[in-house]
């Protein structure tokens, strides 16, 4: 979602979408790619998303080979997402549609094709463009761009209504995809309703001021749009299975719920629908899925021109590894005044300046990090900093007996840089550790997530960036699968 930007942002590739309409009635377009190749790789089921990125790349004229299912790939034989990826790049692809449940695999995708027309590639001149048709459980930003031109189309404005999206939040990609692209727009509330575990995950509503969340349909009586989704069974263990079975009935837009709710709602469903949206109302004209999907055309086929025309926009292949901070420790001090809320640590580490409730967070992250045994007697503080400043409260973690890795003090002050980090060898000294010159921490740690192609691609080396929307605190996440760094 990140890369609609400049000139490619959402808002003027949905125009552009729109102005793609009238072509894709005729089945063909004014521009013309008759030299250009595209890869159509759908590891995954797929109907919509399959069916029209073809016909988009066949009205610009393009050639193409899609695959459906890995089955009919070496990947069956063990090759590596890596290896099949510079395969289709030297065959000369220049587009690379791809849906896989890989979550990060269109980004490594990405970058292993540039590094490949760089360095090898006889044949392909390059760029070859990767279009991310759905990884996992994260993302599908076309489905956005189609589903962002129906709300324009349907509301006539893109900001100051009422969103609610439905179903399973937690696992649906659509649904992360939209939330991305409304966000940030004036005027905006959300109402987000999933049975329990289910839920919009943190990382997505991260910084998200207007919203409410409830496990009822009749929270979305003021919803201008209603986004529907369905429960992701073939991502669900088998306990969530008979879970969903079981309350699924109670996420059904009938005739009396579509009644109950705002007399202009429309709802939307990327599809599949399997029974969320009850058959009585298929044909319902507050239920616009079908002419929603019929956008995919038109967006597709304008995504692959600008995509086609664009210029070289060369991704970093080496990205400076966040911007976490490792370093010097200063010179020895002797120990002043001891605190007067707690107990001296005689040996350990004492971590200060701690944001007020942020220590859950510091213990998860130092878990991921395995950084620390579970044994390790700890103590946690609250104080007020200052009598001047009443409200003013820190919290203070005091390690004893125990060192923290430099690369995990190194995340905590990455993530909050007021603390402070000392270490007290036992012999009345006191470490001061200031950190301050660039240091990877993707050496220590591997994504948590199984989905990311770190886990699944021997190529594809963990990589930790801050995420985070401005004025929100920052999340240290995987570049690929953007699994925060403490799930
Ligand atoms: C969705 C998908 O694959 O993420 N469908 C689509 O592309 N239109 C939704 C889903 O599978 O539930």
């Amino acid at each position: 979602m990140d890369d609609f930007t400049g000139p490619y942002s959402l808002d003027n590739v949905v125009d552009g979408a729109d102005r793609m309409v009238d072509w894709a009635r005729h089945n063909t377009s004014d521009v013309q790619f008759g030299n250009f190749k595209a890869a159509l790789l759908f590891f995954e089921p797929s109907t919509r998303t399959m069916f029209s990125t073809e016909q988009a790349v066949l009205n610009l004229g393009m050639r193409r080979t899609i695959v459906s299912g890995s089955d009919h790939t070496s990947l069956l034989k063990g090759e590596s997402f890596a290896d099949t990826f510079r395969m289709y790049t030297g065959q000369g692809a220049r587009i690379i549609a791809l849906r896989t449940k890989i979550e990060g695999a269109p980004l490594f995708a990405a970058k292993v094709c540039q590094q490949y027309v760089n360095e090898i590639s006889v044949i392909n001149p390059g760029p070859v463009n990767i279009i991310n048709c759905g990884d996992g459980r994260q993302y599908h930003p076309t489905q956005t761009v189609l589903d962002t031109l129906t709300i324009k189309r349907t509301l006539g404005r893109l900001d100051n209504f009422t969103l609610g999206i439905m179903g399973d939040l937690r696992n649906g990609r659509t649904c992360h995809s939209l939330l991305e692209a409304f966000r940030d727009r004036p005027g905006m509330k959300f109402v987000f309703v999933a049975p329990k575990g289910f839920g919009m995950p943190e990382r997505y509503k991260h910084g998200l001021k207007d919203f409410v969340e409830s496990e009822s349909l009749d929270a979305l009586a003021d919803c201008d749009i209603v986004y529907d989704t369905r429960f992701q069974t073939e991502r669900a263990t088998d306990d969530e299975k008979r879970y969903i079975e079981a309350i699924r009935h109670e996420f059904v837009i009938t005739l009396a719920v579509l009644n109950r709710w705002k007399p202009t709602v429309r709802v939307m469903h990327p599809l599949p629908r399997v029974d969320e949206i009850a058959a009585e109302v298929s044909l319902d004209p507050r239920i616009i899925a079908f002419p929603q999907a019929e956008m995919g055309i038109p967006s597709r086929m304008y995504i692959v021109t600008f995509l086609c025309q664009a210029p070289f926009r060369a991704i970093d292949l080496n990205p400076v590894q966040s911007e976490l901070l490792v370093g010097t420790e200063t010179k020895p001090t002797n120990p002043t005044k001891t605190p007067k809320h707690f107990q001296p640590v005689e040996r350990g580490t004492v971590i200060d300046h701690l944001p007020a409730g942020s220590m859950e967070m510091v213990y998860r992250i130092l878990r991921t990090l395995r950084s620390m045994p579970g044994d390790t007697p700890r103590q946690a503080v609250q104080y007020v900093k200052s009598k001047a400043h009443a409200d003013h409260l820190k919290d203070m973690l005091l390690l004893h007996e125990y060192e923290l890795p430099k690369f995990a003090a190194a995340t905590i002050q990455s993530i909050f840089p007021e603390a402070t980090i000392n270490y007290l060898p036992g012999n009345q000294t006191i470490l001061k550790r200031k950190y301050g010159v660039p240091v990877s921490i993707s050496e220590h740690v591997r994504c948590s997530n199984a989905a990311c192609i770190t886990n699944n691609d021997r190529e594809a080396h963990p990589n930790f960036v801050f995420l985070g929307h401005p004025g929100s605190a920052r999340l240290v996440a995987c570049e690929y699968c953007g699994a925060p760094l403490w799930d």
